[in-house]
């Protein structure tokens, strides 16, 4: 039986490939709406950019809102030094003609985990935890409802990729992070240690490149613009595609390994604000509230993505 989902997100190219592929798994997973947040780009982009990605694969169906327009007490931070200054920089594609919801996300939030069975939803949050947080705080009742949450964000032995400590979700908005971590719902983490083991390499681009239809060169286009961030910093063969690790571990948790850990959120570093403090060798007698992964079988996660995205 799917897995109901909502997902938050900040698109951004991989946020993209990431609703795509839940978009390609309706066997796997039932989106049950798509809630957008401010990360990558501005709210109105982010906004934007998830309904142009629902309208490419064919889906104006899919219910999106908008969130919060900033952390809960920070400044917004923003990267389009990584993904351009529409976000989806790339391919062209029509402004969405599908409307935004009229509710707030965090309002669709709150009504869908108390409207259905405890525990039978998973939200799957891709971007800042904004979102998610001020959910819980506006309606705790909420939080044992959710069935659980597999969230892409922090690193450990990756460390930072917008400072070095923290990585760019978490970053953007520590107390929220903090927030859900310390909720005590079922978490599983998919940080940097993970996808950056998940590199659009020459080969894998072409692939996408070749696929028929509008999809795969969608896709070839967005990982080639926003590949030059991780090249020319890290010296990788191509893109991470961070975002789909986290539906990909749903439809196939296989091809992923990890340990179940202590994780605390820093927000009071100088230096070191937005890091995720895993206890990964268990040095610390604080109680196990994440399954953070550590590894993953890239070339079953590029296969599984390929196979599923032909489908659209
Ligand atoms: O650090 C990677 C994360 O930050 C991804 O979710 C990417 O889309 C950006 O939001
Ligand atoms: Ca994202």
């Amino acid at each position: 039986m799917a897995q109901k989902i909502i997902i938050d997100t900040d698109p951004g190219q991989d946020d993209a490939v990431a609703i795509l592929l839940a978009l390609a798994s309706p066997d796997a997973v039932e989106v049950l709406g798509i809630t957008c947040v401010a990360g990558n780009v501005p709210l109105p982009l982010t906004a934007r950019n998830a309904r142009m990605v629902c309208e490419l694969a064919g889906r104006p169906d899919i219910a999106v809102f908008a969130g919060c327009d900033r952390p809960l007490q920070r400044p917004l931070v923003t990267a389009e030094h990584v993904h351009g200054k529409t976000g989806l920089d790339g391919i062209d594609l029509p402004e969405p003609r599908m409307p935004l919801q009229d509710r707030h996300a965090v309002d669709f939030l709150i009504e869908t985990l108390r409207r259905e069975p405890a525990g039978s939803v998973t939200l799957v949050p891709i971007g800042p935890l904004t979102n998610i947080a001020t959910a819980m705080e506006r309606a705790p009742d909420i939080v044992p409802r959710i069935g659980r949450i597999v969230l892409m964000g922090g690193a450990y032995f990756e460390v930072g990729n917008i400072t070095p400590a923290a990585e760019f979700n978490i970053h953007v908005d520590p107390e929220a992070a903090a927030r859900v971590f310390a909720s005590g719902v079922e978490l599983t983490v998919v940080p940097l240690d993970v996808t950056h083991k998940a590199l659009t390499t020459r080969q894998r681009v072409e692939a996408f490149s070749a696929m028929p239809g509008k999809i795969g060169p969608a896709v070839a286009s967005w990982t080639d613009f926003f590949e030059r961030f991780d090249k020319q910093k890290y010296g990788s063969e191509g893109a991470p595609l961070h975002d789909p690790c986290t539906i990909a571990w749903l439809i196939e948790p296989g091809l992923f390994d990890g340990r179940f850990i202590n994780v605390e959120i820093e927000t009071e570093g100088r230096f070191t604000a937005g890091m995720t403090v895993a206890d990964w060798w268990r040095v610390t007698d604080r109680a196990p509230n994440a399954t953070f992964l550590r590894d993953m079988d890239a070339d079953g996660f590029f296969a599984l993505l390929h196979d599923r995205l032909a489908r659209l």
